[in-house]
Order: C-alpha cells, then structure tokens, then sequence
C-alpha cells in the first residue's frame, strides 16, 4: 500500500511573512496518514527548515543543479539541500524543460545527483496539448521517464516519485478528467514494471495539473495515482488543508 503524498510546489511565489504564516497553520493540521511536503523558492528553505524541523511535514527544493560544489553562479548544490534537511528534491518540472531548455539528459543527471544525496527525486513528465492531440502522449512520456531511469541504472531505483503533469493542465484550470490521467498513470506503472516488482509497487506516481479541493477526490480515486503536485491551489493555506485533509 502506498501512501498517498501532497506536494506544494510554490514556484516563484510568497514571501518570508507568507510562508511562516502559512508553514505554522499546516503543522497544526498534519497527520500520519498523508504525506505533506512543501516547496518553498530556494531562498527560503532554511526558514522552512526551521519551521518544520521535528515535525511530520516534508520540505525540498524545486530544482538543484546536478554537481555538487564548484564554480556555478546562481545554482543550488543537492549537498545544501540534504544538509538543510530536504527529502524531496522536485526534477524536470515543464516549466524548466520549456523555459530553461533542460533536457531528458540534463534531468538525468539531477535525478542521479538527488538519489546519491539520499534524497527522493520527484520526477516530473507531461506532454504538451499538440502531442497529446497527435496521439503521442504515451511515447512522448515514456521516453522522458526510461531516459531518466536508464540513466540512473537499477541501484538508484529504490527511492524515487514520478509526477504525471500534462503541460497543458498546468496553472489552466484545465485538470485531466480522472480517466485522462488514469490511463497515462497505468502506461507509467507498467513502464516501472520492466524495472522490477518491487519499483513498480513501491514508487508512487503523482498527478498534476489544476489539481484543487474540488477534484482532488475523483483524481485520488483512481488505483495508480498516489497522490498530486499542487501549483495555485497550495499558495491558500485554507485551500490546501482542504485538499490534504480529502486525501487523509
Ligand atoms: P498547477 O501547477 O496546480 O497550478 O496547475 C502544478 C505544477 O506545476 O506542479
């Protein structure tokens, strides 16, 4: 049985006011039966850290660049993320791919990075509305998840989540009907198979896109979605309890 996790990625969003206001009504309202984990802008990781230390909820990054230290201005190091307590480190999001031209290689190596830091690499795929509409979505997302995992190799497979996020149902308002995503979440599942039982059992596939308190619940229904990256919805800490408390 996996259990089901809830991602606020913030983006380039809120304030350190913002933050502690919301990071302090969230841990009133964790439990055991979810997992929570936020994704603060870089700059505030060490504010989120110390909001949450000793608490059930998870923090980590957005993004970290795939070496460790060096001569790399402007980059975060997956060496700063574990030592400032992340367990989740989001790879590959659309927007980075579109806007900041990462490529399935570039993704790779952030994801061998984050594995080798001990932490777990959220991998994110989606195809665009044009694939989607040529029929290539299924291609188009396999290649971008076996790229990524045959890269890796098989030692780096035991901690690691895929996030189904269709490029077009990001920040649209557009969500995937629970069918839409189902089908491209079972494609997923049998893809880990070839992985192994045990990746295939254990790796959770989260949905994302739109996701809100009104459909969290079809969307978690469904038997291969473990749970959902949350943009807009998780910038309303009331929002974003409703969503956490559905999936509870
Ligand atoms: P959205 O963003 O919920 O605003 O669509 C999701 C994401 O990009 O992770």
């Amino acid at each position: 049985m996996r259990k089901p996790l809830i991602a606020a990625n913030w983006k380039m969003n809120l304030l350190s006011h913002d933050i502690k206001e919301f990071l302090h009504g969230l841990v009133l309202d964790s439990s055991k039966l979810v997992d929570i984990s936020v994704f603060p802008p870089a700059v505030y990781i060490q504010q989120t850290r110390d909001a949450l230390y000793g608490t059930q909820v998870h923090w980590g990054l957005q993004n970290v660049y795939s070496h460790l230290t060096g001569a790399f201005t402007g980059e975060t190091s997956p060496l700063m993320a574990r030592d400032l307590g992340c367990s989740y480190v989001i790879v590959g999001h659309s927007e980075r791919r579109i806007l900041f031209k990462e490529s399935d290689e570039n993704v790779a190596a952030k994801f061998c990075a984050v594995v080798d830091q001990l932490m777990n690499p959220i991998l994110c795929v989606g195809e665009t509305l044009e694939q989607r509409d040529n029929g290539d979505t299924m291609a188009v997302v396999s290649k971008q998840i076996s790229t990524v995992l045959n890269i890796a190799g098989s030692v780096r497979l035991k901690s690691f989540t895929v996030a189904y996020e269709p490029v077009w149902a990001i920040g649209t308002g557009k969500t995937a009907t629970p069918k839409q995503a189902q089908e491209v979440h079972a494609m997923i599942r049998k893809l880990l198979l070839s992985y192994g039982e045990d990746v295939a059992e254990k790796t959770r596939i989260l949905y994302g896109g739109s996701v809100n308190s009104g459909n969290v619940d079809s969307l978690m229904n469904q038997a291969d979605i473990d749970g959902g990256l949350v943009g807009s919805a998780s910038l309303d800490l009331g929002e974003f309890q409703s969503i956490c408390s559905i999936v509870r």
